[in-house]
C-alpha cells in the first residue's frame, strides 16, 4: 500500500484575526446533516455485527445466571453433606444456622428434634456467634455466657483441616478453667478430638488446631511472631493494661485457605472496669452504637483506617468491629434460679452497675459510683463552672498586682 501523503492547507486569512475560541467550535444549527451513503453489503455487514453483539451480551449473561445457580447447588450440596456429617455424628456435631437457612424446613425440624449438646442463646450470644465482622467485643454483665460462646464460636471452621485458633486469658490458672471447659464442649461438638497437654492444644479429626495458652507480660507477644492464626480469642481483655497486645495479635491473623480467609476473626469478652477497661470502653464501646458495625478505628487519632488512594477499594474501611453487649438476663442457664442475680444485685454499688447491669461509665468514673452518662452532662457543666471561675479569680489577683505598681 502507498503511504498516505499529507496534504497541509494554508490558513484562511479570514479567520487568522478572529480569537479562537477554547474547545470544539459549536455546530451550526442550520447546516444540513451529512448524509453517509453505505453500501448495501456493508449495511448487512453491521447489521450481522449488531445481532452477533446482541447474542454474545446475551450468552454472558445467560452465563452469569448459570454461574450463580452452579454457586447456589455447590453450596446447598455443601450444607447437606455438613448437616448429614453432623446428624451421623462421627467427624462433626456442629450445624451451622447458615446452613439451615438454605436448606428446605424439613430438615430443620429434623435437626431441632435431635438432641442438642450446644445451641446459642437467642439475642446477644446468637448475636456475636453470627457476626460477620472482622473484630467483635462481647462485653458487659457478668454471667451473660461470653466465655462459653468464646469456647464454641472457633468450632465452626474445625472442619477444615487448614483451621488454627489461639485462644489466650491472662494467667494460667484462668486459662485452666477455659480448658476444663473446652474439654466437656469440644468433643462432643467433634468426637476424635484431641486434646494435647503437652502442646496445650485441641487436634481435631480434620486437623485443625486451637492452641490455648496465656500471656500475662505484653512484651512475651514475640511468642507468637512468625505465626499465623485465621481466628484468635481472649477471654477478660481487660486485663491487658494497653491495647498492644490486641495490636500485635492483629499482625498474626492470616490465612492462606480461602475458605478461612473470608472469615478472619478477632474476638474479645469483658466485664466493664478492669485496669484495660479505658481502652477496650474507647476501641468499642465509645466508637458507635452497641451491635452496630463500624469501620475499625485508630485509638489515638480517632480517624477511621481506610484504604490509601490509588488502591481499588480507596477510602473505604480497612476491616470492621462490633460491640455486643452482654446481659445477664439473656443467658437462661444463670437465670432459671434467680440465685446468681440475687448475688450480683448484693454488690457494692460500683461492682453491681459493672457485673450486673454492664454498665461501662461506672468503671470509667469507678471512684465516683454517682458517675453515669445521663447525669454525665450535669456534672461537667459543674466541672466547667468551677474552672472559669478559678479563671476569673486569677485574673483578678494579677489585675491587682499591675494596678499596684
Ligand atoms: N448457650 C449456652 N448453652 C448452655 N449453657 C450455657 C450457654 N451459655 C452459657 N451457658 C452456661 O452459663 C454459664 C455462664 O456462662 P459464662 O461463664 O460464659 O459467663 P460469662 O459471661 O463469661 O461470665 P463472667 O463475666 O463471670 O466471666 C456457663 O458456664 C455455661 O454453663
Ligand atoms: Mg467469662
Amino acid at each position: 500500500m502507498a503511504p498516505r501523503k499529507r496534504v497541509l492547507v494554508p490558513p484562511d486569512p479570514a479567520t487568522l484575526d478572529k480569537p479562537r475560541g477554547r474547545g470544539r467550535p459549536k455546530k451550526d444549527p442550520n447546516q444540513q446533516k451529512a448524509q453517509y451513503k453505505i453500501s448495501a453489503r456493508e449495511r448487512a455487514r453491521r447489521s450481522v455485527q449488531a445481532k452477533l453483539r446482541n447474542a454474545t451480551k446475551s450468552a454472558a449473561k445467560q452465563e452469569n445466571k448459570v454461574q450463580a445457580k452452579r454457586k447456589k447447588v455447590k453450596k446447598l450440596k455443601t450444607s447437606a453433606k455438613k448437616i448429614e456429617d453432623a446428624l451421623r455424628g462421627e467427624k462433626t456435631r456442629v450445624v451451622d444456622q447458615g446452613d439451615l437457612t438454605d436448606l428446605p424446613g424439613a430438615v430443620e425440624e429434623l435437626v431441632d428434634g435431635s438432641p442438642v449438646i450446644f445451641r446459642p442463646n437467642p439475642g446477644p450470644q446468637e448475636e456475636f456467634l453470627s457476626a460477620p465482622e472482622q473484630d467483635v467485643l462481647y462485653g458487659g454483665a457478668a454471667g451473660g455466657g461470653k466465655s462459653f460462646a468464646l469456647l464454641a464460636d472457633p468450632l465452626r471452621y474445625c472442619h477444615n483441616p487448614n483451621h488454627r485458633g489461639l485462644l489466650l486469658r491472662r494467667t494460667l490458672d484462668e486459662l485452666t478453667e477455659l480448658i476444663d471447659k473446652s474439654k466437656q464442649l469440644y468433643p462432643k461438638a467433634f468426637p476424635g478430638a484431641i486434646f494435647r497437654e503437652a502442646k496445650s492444644t485441641w487436634v481435631f479429626p480434620s486437623g485443625a488446631t486451637l492452641w490455648f495458652t496465656y500471656l500475662d507480660r505484653d512484651k512475651d507477644v514475640t511468642r507468637f511472631q512468625g505465626q499465623a492464626f485465621n481466628w484468635i480469642g481472649v477471654d477478660e481483655i481487660t486485663q491487658y493494661p494497653s491495647s498492644y497486645v490486641w495490636d500485635y495479635l492483629r499482625s498474626r491473623l492470616r490465612s492462606t485457605d480461602p475458605e478461612l480467609q473470608q472469615h478472619l476473626c478477632m474476638r474479645c469478652t469483658a466485664n466493664p472496669g478492669g485496669v484495660g477497661g479505658w481502652w477496650v470502653k474507647k476501641m468499642y464501646i465509645d466508637a458507635n452504637e452497641p451491635n452496630v458495625a463500624f469501620g475499625a478505628k485508630d485509638l489515638d487519632t480517632g480517624k477511621t483506617f481506610v484504604w490509601p488512594e490509588g488502591h481499588e477499594k480507596a477510602g473505604q474501611p480497612l476491616f470492621y468491629r462490633k460491640f455486643v453487649p452482654a446481659r445477664l438476663t439473656d443467658n437462661p442457664f444463670l437465670m432459671a434460679d434467680g440465685q446468681y442475680e440475687a448475688m450480683l444485685r448484693s454488690l457494692p454499688e460500683v461492682e453491681r452497675r459493672r457485673l450486673l447491669e454492664g454498665d461501662w461509665d461506672v468503671a470509667e468514673g469507678a471512684a465516683f459510683p454517682e458517675f453515669s452518662r445521663s447525669r454525665h452532662n450535669h456534672i461537667t457543666q459543674r466541672i466547667v463552672g468551677m474552672v472559669l471561675c478559678s479563671c476569673v479569680y486569677i485574673f483578678t489577683i494579677c489585675f491587682g498586682e499591675w494596678n499596684a505598681r
